[in-house]
């Protein structure tokens, strides 16, 4: 079945029910939604052609080797002004992405974990994270302290985090695993609609991946969405995946439940390969 079938439920809906044209009908899901996307960085076309649906309350988990084009996907759809978007369409709940700006997409419930987080030496977790979650707040609504305070610390523990860290600088001089909970704790804060999270798993040592997964599970429900993109198996153990897809050379190649994720730990992703080879000489 064509993978973005959900894109035509309204009108399915519609016709189904056989209602008159005054009876609402959603103009649009409540997903994210990508089609035949293409992206290039320095003259290269990086992504070439991907289509992928997240609709609001689901997991998918994208999977593929180096160099596939994971990140250069997160970055794009995060708004990194160095990738140049040269054909394809980007939605969120029916609006046009590509046309935000990166804050604006983060006002509007757009989220991206990095793969590899910056220090923001000078600032503090605890500003960093006040002054995001303000500007994320309707204006003129001002964020309490004590209740930002309550929040934060509940996160924090949650995510098995001292509270020392809210007065350390952004990142700097943080081990790998601390930096990827500190960017989990960015999304339990802001709350956002889509999280995308590169990798979040790597360089986390085995209690870090099970503390962060019970992060991460915590925050699933209705109305959150999320693209993980991950290279084992073992995280989606724990952060169990509604789809997962394979990306190979910048496409979307395979698409399956959960149990694809085992098959590939199983058999590397050379048969992914030529099925895509296949699939491009047809
Ligand atoms: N800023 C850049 N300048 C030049 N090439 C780039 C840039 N960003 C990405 N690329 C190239 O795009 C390709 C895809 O990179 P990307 O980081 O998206 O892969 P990935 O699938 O995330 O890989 P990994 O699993 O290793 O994280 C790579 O060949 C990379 O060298
Ligand atoms: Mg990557």
């Amino acid at each position: 079945m064509d993978e973005n079938w959900r894109g035509n439920l309204p009108q399915i809906a519609a016709r189904k029910t056989g209602k008159s044209r005054y009876s609402f009908v959603p103009l649009f899901m409540n997903e994210l939604n990508i089609q035949n996307l293409r992206v290039e960085i320095a003259d290269r076309e990086i992504v070439r052609g991907l289509s992928l649906t997240v609709p609001c309350g689901e997991v998918h988990a994208i999977m593929g080797p180096n160099g596939s084009g994971k990140s250069t996907l997160a970055k794009v759809l995060a708004g990194h002004p160095d990738y140049h978007v040269t054909g394809g369409a980007v939605t969120m709940d029916g609006e046009n992405v590509l046309e935000l700006e990166p804050d604006e997409r983060a006002r509007h419930g757009l989220f991206l974990a990095f793969q590899y987080p910056s220090e923001v030496p000078g600032v503090t977790i605890a500003n960093f994270l006040r002054a995001a979650v303000q500007a994320r707040m309707p204006e003129g609504e001002e964020l309490e302290a004590t209740d930002y305070y309550a929040k934060l610390y509940e996160k924090m523990e949650l995510l098995g985090m001292d509270r020392s860290f809210t007065s350390r600088s952004v990142n700097e001089g943080f081990s790998g695993g601390e930096k990827k909970r500190t960017e989990i704790l960015q999304l339990a804060m802001l709350e956002p609609k889509y999280a995308v999270l590169d990798e979040t798993d790597s360089g986390l040592d085995i209690d870090a991946l099970k503390t962060v997964a019970h992060g991460v599970n915590s925050l699933r429900g209705p109305n959150l969405g999320i693209l993980l993109i991950t290279h084992y198996q073992r995280l989606l153990n724990y952060i169990v995946p509604d789809h997962v897809h394979v990306m190979v050379a910048g496409r979307i190649v395979r698409s399956g439940r959960k149990e694809l994720a085992l098959e590939l730990e199983e058999r590397g992703y050379d048969w992914t390969r030529e099925e895509a080879g296949e699939m491009a000489v047809r």
